[in-house]
């Protein structure tokens, strides 16, 4: 064996023993190095006559060559290994099922909320909003309660402090106000969602929230209604009727409902009434259309001319009718919730339990969504 085929050996042996990339470079400077073995022979080269380098040249350059490559394979090969050593370390298991994903639910008054609007667009009324704080004049004086009148206490108003102008505003015992918004055209300057000043004939909805010093397991201190109104000429309580057994019929999707209505006293209507529907009292859940139990439903009546000649309308050329519906009370009606406080105590299971997926249509019985 020459000495360069001694050396070769000698060096790829080491080589394929590196156990690591430090030992592997230590082998490769002491070979490939400035004056490392290999080097150091491609130095002699220049001292050769021509015949000799012609001779040992390619030996020695092929020497360079082999080491270098060997060299090169050895560090991909340790560059793997490491790599995989790491993988290995740091291998996450992917066969674990994954931590449970909370899905949000939407609130059933939202549920009952859309559901309702479905209903009522279906029957041409539109959409109409008002402030939570209200003024006197808005929440009562407008809807013909006199002034220092019980009926201001009746509903257990929550009164705001007195403001710079003497004024105390309320939060909004009812949405009846926004009746009062939607036909008085008002010149002061509005936010454009505050219904102001319709010309008739009026069809709207108004659902919102209203507030009560008022708390058991029919009331809460802050609930949800929907005011209806409906100004025209030549509306009577047949109109009345047909619309509320309309709604009832189709928000509790049931085909048949038997409605009837029980002389009350409301300030703002004459006559006024409580409609009540036929219902099954007898089980758990109250179910309507069924059974022989009368429940209230809704608060209704004929607009008072007061009203109308408030809001500038001649009650001999306009009339119409307005109701009031608990939008939770149905929600708890219609989806068995035994206990009006739990809709608003942000009780996550509770949700859970009651709560709708966000994709499904407000109300299939009427094929609306
Ligand atoms: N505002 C009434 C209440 O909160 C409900 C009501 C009754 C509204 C009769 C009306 C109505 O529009 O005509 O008790």
């Amino acid at each position: 064996m020459t000495d360069l085929t001694k050396l070769e050996a000698e060096l790829t042996a080491r080589v394929g023993a590196a156990a690591d990339l430090a030992a592997l470079e230590a082998i490769r400077v002491e070979a490939l190095g400035k004056t490392g073995s290999v080097s150091e022979l491609l130095k002699t080269l220049g001292r050769l006559t021509p015949d000799e380098r012609r001779e040992q040249g390619p030996k020695i350059n092929g020497l360079r060559d082999a080491v270098a490559s060997a060299i090169a394979a050895k560090k991909a090969a340790l560059e793997t290994a490491e790599l995989e050593a790491k993988l290995a370390a740091e291998r996450v298991d992917l066969s674990l099922p994954p931590p449970p994903e909370r899905k949000g639910r939407v609130h059933p008054t939202m549920q009952v909320l859309d559901e309702m609007i479905a209903v009522f667009a279906d029957m041409g009324f539109s959409l109409a909003e008002g402030p939570d704080i209200e003024d006197d004049f808005h929440n009562f004086t407008a809807l013909n309660f006199p002034p220092k009148h019980p009926a201001r206490e009746m509903h257990d108003t929550f009164w705001l402090p007195e403001d710079e102008h003497g004024e105390r505003k309320v939060l909004r015992t009812h949405t009846s106000p926004v009746q009062v918004r939607v036909m008085q055209r008002l010149n002061e300057k509005l936010p454009s969602w505050i219904a102001n000043g319709q010309e008739p004939p009026i069809r709207v909805i108004v659902p919102g929230r209203t507030y009560r010093s008022d708390s058991d397991a029919t009331h809460t201190p802050m609930f949800h209604q929907m005011e209806g109104l409906v100004i025209d000429r030549n509306i009577h309580m047949g109109h009345l009727k047909w619309t509320l057994d309309t709604f009832i019929s189709r928000y509790f999707e049931t085909p048949v409902v038997e409605t009837r209505f029980r002389p009350h006293h409301f300030p703002f209507t004459e006559p006024s009434a409580e409609m009540d529907v036929k219902c099954d009292r007898s089980g758990r859940d109250v179910k309507i259309g069924q059974g022989t139990d009368w429940m209230e439903i809704v608060g209704c009546g004929m607009v008072h001319p007061n009203i109308l000649r408030t809001c500038g309308l001649d009650p001999d050329e306009w009339q119409g009718f307005a109701f009031g519906f608990g939008i939770d009370r149905l929600g708890t009606l219609k989806y068995g919730m035994p206990d009006l406080r739990d809709m608003f105590a942000s009780d996550v299971r509770w949700l859970e339990h009651y709560g709708f997926s966000a994709f499904q249509a407000p109300n299939t019985a009427t094929g609306l969504s």
